[in-house]
């Protein structure tokens, strides 16, 4: 029996995590029926922000590297199109898979749907309804060329019922004729196969870097929104400071390259502050191993990431998210995740809400039973009529 070809498009962080737990799963329970192919857009290119999940996370390792770098929208989209397109009709492929919501994805997306390759979009459906996100436009261009939708949530199952997709579509299916499925979440398989592995592995990382269970915050800020607009950051980080000196409660802050260099370029002063007080550590990006256990053991998440206000439902924590909405609705209605965009009477309103009361709260089980990879890629077997 020969076995299906499939092609994972990656680049940035998340996707190549992301990527993981169908690589597990194909690994441990698929191998006979799949063919895994990997092609790395470059996008990332860090060792921290890409090479180190190949190798901690033991992800099936890039068959292509276009090597695009950082670029504007445009111009790296239009890189990666081009050489997604070379590989396709080199080795041709079954099928293709994406992740998220990245330039990434929506090249994939573009590239192989004009060829008429198959695209099964995996975290289909999330809208923050804020167009003016590039990641926003990213989803509903991708969701929009592909064949089977894998929708992590209610929320994103819904959000394509209302752009017209039909759950009751019946096979064959086609980009015409496309299938929705309500899947849970690839990201919580991987928290619940990792979390365990993070304790044992980097046991020492809460003593290297001088912090305690539970006697931390853990903030991440990437979004373009947040980091481009130096007045946003300014802020964020200024109020971030106060509270840190307010409560003597440490604050440790894996920042994203594009992070620092706003920080170098246009806030200096504050940067220089951030680095003399002691209860501020900004740190390069850490692993996903050592960003699990981090999750793991804070207080409280302060995030603008997509994939870290998750987390901190899987790991039980609050979180303010420094956006004004989120694709991720059900934790703000489930109240563990509140959204303070970059305000900082709401910042501080927040903070001192969670970090009161913060141990009351609820987490239900909203994304899955740990086994979304698997039934994605029963789903492919079925589309393929293995
Ligand atoms: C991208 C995604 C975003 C995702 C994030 C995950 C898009 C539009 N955005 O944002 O949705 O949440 O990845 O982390 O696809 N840089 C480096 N080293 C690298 C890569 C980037 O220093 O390895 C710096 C460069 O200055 C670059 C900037 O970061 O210009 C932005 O990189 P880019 O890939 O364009 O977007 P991200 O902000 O990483
Ligand atoms: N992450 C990591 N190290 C870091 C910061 C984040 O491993 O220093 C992981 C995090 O645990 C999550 C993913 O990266 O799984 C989220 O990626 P990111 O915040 O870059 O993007 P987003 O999810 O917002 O698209």
């Amino acid at each position: 029996m020969s076995k299906i070809k499939v092609l994972n498009i990656v680049g940035a962080r998340p996707q190549i995590i992301k990527s993981s737990a169908i690589s597990r799963a194909i690994r441990l329970n698929f191998s006979d029926e799949i063919e895994e192919l990997t092609l790395h857009t470059g996008q990332h290119y860090d060792k921290e922000l890409s090479e180190v999940f190949f190798d901690e996370l033991e992800i099936h390792k890039p068959d292509f590297n276009l090597g695009v770098g950082s670029a504007p929208h445009g111009r790296q989209t239009s890189l990666m199109i081009t050489g997604i397109e070379e590989v396709l009709l080199k080795q041709k492929p079954d099928c293709i898979l994406l992740y998220g919501d990245t330039n990434s994805t929506l090249a994939g997306a573009i590239a192989a749907s004009k060829l008429h390759f198959p695209v099964f979009h995996i975290e289909a459906g999330l809208r923050s309804f804020n167009k003016k996100m590039p990641e926003e436009l990213n989803r509903i261009m991708s969701d929009h060329a592909s064949t089977l939708l894998f929708a992590p949530t209610n929320a994103a199952f819904k959000n394509l019922m209302n752009e017209g997709f039909r759950p009751e579509n019946s096979p064959p299916y086609t980009i015409d004729n496309p299938k929705i499925y309500l899947t849970g979440d690839i990201m919580y398989d991987n928290s619940l196969f990792f979390a365990e592995l993070a304790e044992r592995k980097k046991s020492s990382l809460l003593e290297v870097m001088h912090l305690e269970r539970d006697k931390f915050i853990l903030t991440t800020v990437h979004r373009e929104i947040n980091t481009d607009d130096t007045r946003r950051l300014g802020i964020i980080l200024s109020t971030l400071k106060e509270l840190a000196e307010k409560h003597c409660i440490p604050f440790v802050m894996p920042f994203h390259p594009r992070t620092i260099n706003s920080l170098k370029s246009g806030l200096k002063p504050l940067f220089d502050e951030l680095k003399i007080c002691g209860y501020i550590s900004i740190v390069p990006p850490v692993s996903y191993l050592e960003m699990t256990l981090l999750e793991k053991t804070c207080r409280m998440i302060i995030t603008d990431s997509g994939g870290v206000q998750k987390e901190s439902h899987f790991f039980k924590k609050p979180c303010i998210v420094l956006r004004k909405e989120t694709e991720w609705i059900e934790l703000v209605t489930n109240g563990t995740v509140k959204l303070t965009d970059a305000n900082p009477d709401r910042l501080r309103d927040e903070f001192e809400a969670f970090i009161h009361n913060g141990t009351d709260l609820v987490y239900p089980g909203f994304y899955g039973d740990g086994k979304t990879a698997e039934f994605i890629l029963n789903e492919i077997l079925h589309f393929f009529n293995k």
